[in-house]
């Protein structure tokens, strides 16, 4: 089982962190964990690198669906990567690329949701819960089945920021359990998945 995480040009790399973290301390039956990145400058690359993992600069727009052929990555992970991939390349891994999003999909998802908008969605439409989603990748953003969603209360005096950093707990738990629960769907471990 070979596992990718890819990270933002600018991510800050803290579920990439979680992942690493879990999968360290055996908690995610993997024989190898690589993180790609569309920068070496990011955060995430450099979080990375100080972690020990090997970290791969390659721009997921033209250079992914070549480096799972050739390492033979079973899953691969999208931890703050923004970007829409091309329909191609979500076309040929099928089933094999997961994002995780800071809200409850199908709301507050879509073109141009991300960071504190997300919350701030959530705060002006009266919703009384939030959480994350774990979900596979299709041509369009956010769309794809959920994998997992974990759930937390909206509070009163809740604001954006507030509202994130509770959110952000839940993500760094959901993203090695819903790993977790792929393998244990899709994978055979010490063999690439075959889907
Ligand atoms: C997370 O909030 C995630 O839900 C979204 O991008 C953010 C990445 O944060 N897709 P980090 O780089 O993992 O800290």
């Amino acid at each position: 089982m070979r596992i990718a995480i890819v990270v933002g040009s600018k991510g800050r790399g803290s579920n990439m962190s979680a992942i690493v973290d879990a999968w360290k301390g055996g908690n995610i039956p993997a024989d190898e964990v690589t993180v790609v990145a569309p920068s070496a400058e990011s955060p995430a690359a450099q979080l990375a690198s100080d972690k020990g993992v090997s970290v791969r600069v390659i721009d997921p727009q033209t250079g992914l669906l070549q480096f799972v052929e050739d390492e033979r990555i079973d899953l691969i992970c999208l931890a703050g990567y923004m970007k829409k991939l091309p329909a191609d390349v979500v076309s040929a891994l099928r089933n094999r690329i997961v994002n995780i999003h800071p809200a409850l999909l199908p709301k507050h998802g879509g073109q141009g949701m991300y960071g504190m908008r997300v919350h701030e969605s959530v705060l002006s439409s009266g919703d009384r819960e939030s959480g994350c989603t774990v979900h596979f990748v299709t041509e369009e953003y956010d769309e794809g089945d959920p994998l997992l969603q974990l759930r937390c209360e909206v509070r009163e005096d809740d604001t954006p920021e507030t509202l994130a950093a509770r959110v952000l707990e839940l993500e760094h738990q959901a993203f090695p359990e819903a790993i977790r629960i792929w393998i244990h769907r899709y994978g055979q471990p010490g063999r690439n998945a075959s889907l």
